[in-house]
């Protein structure tokens, strides 16, 4: 017997005693023994089940080392894995337990999120929690694990009462997967924090990676499932990366602190929530990801509607491409004549907002290594703040914030007030953030005032980052960060979260090297995307900014770039084109004109990890649906059956689809736009070109 089947039938001794539909023993039997060749002595297991019934997880002690297993449809899904945690100092919480309490709930709401991918979400779960104590090596002492199994996965999380001052240095929290399935992810603990292009390679071969870590279970022929390890509302905690210590044993590994521990703790503490996302298809798990924001708490900012969906554009990408600087001199971009020219495009062509990067004192020199240089309340001479601030007014459009603090965390946390009261005064209601700097360089004080170095997504910075929100929201501006600490759901809490970067982005096609292959777009849905929304900055028309040979060209079609819309959800979307980009090409950019930033409803209708998405979302504002469909390299034709669709309504689809010759290599720009009349019980083909896509919008008829 395995040590997941001979886990489960420990679980099911307990299953008598469940009176509670789908949830374990609310008190503790008596505790039982079952000696199994690899199974250790055990206290008892206490369990809950999703509410389909097909995924359990149980608690139990192994040992006296606490432990978790999680099944689907019976079967083991993660086998026994440890939980604890330990400390620099007084007693770990590790060895010796045994379970001494445990409590079962159930919870039915439906909220709604004041924008988003989709309004209305429900929170459908069980929830069990064990008390776990220990008279071992020292005090007695406990903690508790509350666990809650959703249809779309499970979820748990540590509650520890208050031992005064200590240093956490080791979270032991394991996820025992299959280590031959196949599996997407990004190196963790590197230089460039998220932005790395995906691997995709058997759990066996991974060594630190980041989360959400994607896993299909597809050893022996099987289809599934699908899995993804991330964790949700990650406050006044250090980010966890998974290490692979036995093979198919995943471990966390939370990102240092300064001084190489890894959370300053002072008090009682509830960790993050550990989630395992389940899904039967690639497509269930982009479906199921709204299980982040049930676990994060509702909203305690209250009203934020200064804060309003929408597209941008910006004095962005000409500097990726060289065109313009940051800095000051002859070709800086921040001018008050470009700001003009790009806020007169924003208002003719209906875009709400105008990002202007490099606009203030600080970007002259080695701004890299000069983070407390940038001055975020002082423009540069040629950029006339107020009078822009009037203009764009004038005109419909906001101008959008940019601080780059070069991840210089002192010098921006000491400007904060002024730089928002600039903001706020000039009518803006959105900042974009950056934190460029190695993953390990952030800049830090300590309490004696002496420079120190953390992690990006270390606790310094994860407190950072919630400081700089709840400051934001006291300015009434929502915050769009880049080389941001992971999204764990936390815009349910703090809804002036909008959206962040944390992965490779439009940018990288500028100068990255390599720049983003083909399939980058079709695992991103299925991965990163899983957090949240994303700045990804699609929209680039001129596919060869640096000419064809150039190897920064963008590796897709243009019908791609439109699809990106709809398949990637970001509440602040821009188009990250040069304006004469967008004016030499209306047909196609008419799509961008139309496709709105705040949806009714999202589905992802099809897809498979690294290969093509097919995405539906429904406008807030309308009965309008759209579609978006990418593919990787090779060129496949997608089904999209309508029925989705109003039952016995017409829509006009106004299909913006790869010409027939077109390849993202030979001919990248063949593009074809028709209209035609659809009801629901069609089915649209969509051919998508190699590195190709399609992008449709379903107008609703009367
Ligand atoms: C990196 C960001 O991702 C990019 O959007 C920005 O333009 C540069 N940093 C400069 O702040
Ligand atoms: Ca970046």
């Amino acid at each position: 017997m395995t040590q997941a089947k001979a886990l489960k039938a420990l679980t099911l001794v307990f299953a008598g005693f469940s009176g509670l539909g789908g949830i374990g023993p609310a008190t503790l039997s008596p505790s039982v023994a079952v000696a199994q060749e690899s199974m250790p002595a055990s206290s008892a297991s206490v369990d809950a089940t999703s509410p389909d019934g097909r995924t359990e997880i149980s608690l139990a002690t192994a040992n006296g080392q606490p432990v978790y297993t999680v099944t689907r449809d019976g079967k083991p899904l993660i086998a026994q894995s440890k939980l604890g945690l330990r400390f620099a100092s007084g007693a770990n919480l590790d060895r010796g337990f045994e379970i001494t309490e445990t409590a079962a709930d159930s919870h039915d709401e439906t909220w709604q999120q004041p924008w988003g991918e989709k309004r209305t979400v429900r929170d459908l779960h069980n929830e069990i929690t064990a008390r776990f104590t220990s008279t071992d090596d020292g005090p007695e002492r406990s903690f508790t694990v509350r666990a809650r199994v959703f249809d779309a996965g499970v979820a748990f999380r540590y509650e520890v009462p208050d031992t005064g001052e200590r240093a956490l240095v080791d979270e032991i929290t394991e996820f025992a997967v299959e280590p031959n399935a196949t599996s997407w992810w990004t190196p963790a603990g590197e230089y460039n924090r998220y932005e790395y292009i995906y691997k995709t390679t058997p759990v066996r071969d991974i060594y630190r990676v980041h989360t959400p870590y994607t896993l299909k279970y597809d050893v022996e022929g099987a289809d599934g499932p699908y899995l993804a390890i991330h964790e949700a509302a990650l406050v006044d905690y250090a980010g966890m990366w998974l290490d692979q210590r036995r093979a198919g044993v995943l471990e966390a590994e939370l990102a240092p602190r300064h001084d190489g521990t890894k959370v300053k703790i002072d008090g009682a503490f509830k960790t993050p929530w550990r989630v395992i996302q389940i899904a039967d298809t690639a497509a269930g798990l982009v479906n199921g990801a709204d299980i982040y924001l049930n676990l994060n708490a509702p909203n305690q900012l209250g009203d934020v509607s200064y804060f309003e969906p929408g597209k941008y554009v910006g004095i962005w990408w000409g500097m990726h491409i060289n065109k313009y600087t940051w800095g000051s001199g002859p070709d800086h971009g921040a001018t008050t004549g470009n700001t003009k020219r790009y806020i007169d495009f924003a208002a003719e062509n209906g875009f709400s907002g105008v990002l202007v990067e490099g606009w203030n004192i600080g970007w002259d020199g080695d701004w890299f290594n000069n983070g407390d240089k940038f001055r975020f309340a002082e423009p540069y001479p040629d950029f006339d703040i107020e009078a822009l601030s009037d203009y764009a007014a004038n005109k419909g459009v906001k101008l959008i914030g940019h601080h780059e603090t070069a991840a210089n965390l002192p010098n921006y946390e000491s400007q904060l007030d002024a730089a928002f009261q600039l903001y706020r005064d000039n009518g803006y209601s959105t900042v974009k953030t950056g934190y460029v700097a190695d993953a390990s360089d952030l800049v830090l004080e300590d309490e004696e005032g002496f420079r120190r170095y953390g992690w990006h997504a270390g606790q310094e910075r994860v407190v950072h980052d919630l400081n700089v929100l709840k400051k934001a929201h006291e300015y009434g501006l929502a915050i769009n960060a880049h080389e941001p600490v992971k999204d764990t759901g936390l815009r349910r809490t703090y809804p002036n979260a909008v959206s962040r970067e944390g992965a490779r982005g439009m940018e990288f096609n500028a100068w990255g090297s390599p720049p983003n292959p083909p399939e980058h777009t079709a695992i991103l849905p299925y991965t990163r995307l899983l957090a949240g929304p994303m700045d990804f900055t699609p929209g680039i028309f001129d596919l060869m900014p640096n000419g064809e040979d150039n190897e920064n060209r963008i590796q897709t079609t243009l019908a791609k770039q439109l699809a990106l819309y709809v398949v990637i959800y970001s509440p602040v979307q821009m188009a990250a084109d040069l304006p004469e980009n967008y004016e030499a090409n209306p047909e196609p950019f008419q799509f961008i004109k139309d496709v709105p930033a705040d949806w009714e409803t999202s589905i992802a209708l099809d897809g498979e990890v690294g290969d093509f998405i097919v995405q539906a979302r429904k406008d807030r504002k309308s009965d309008d649906w759209y579609v978006g469909a990418l593919t990787d390299e090779t060129a496949r034709t997608v089904s999209v059956p309508l029925d989705f669709l109003d039952d016995g309504r017409s829509y006009t689809a106004e299909i913006y689809r790869d010409g027939e010759d077109a390849d993202w290599q030979t001919n990248p720009y063949a593009i074809t736009i028709e209209s035609r009349t659809v009801t629901a019980p069609d089915t649209l083909e969509l051919p998508l070109a190699s590195s190709g896509g399609a992008a449709v919008r379903l107008v609703a008829g009367r």
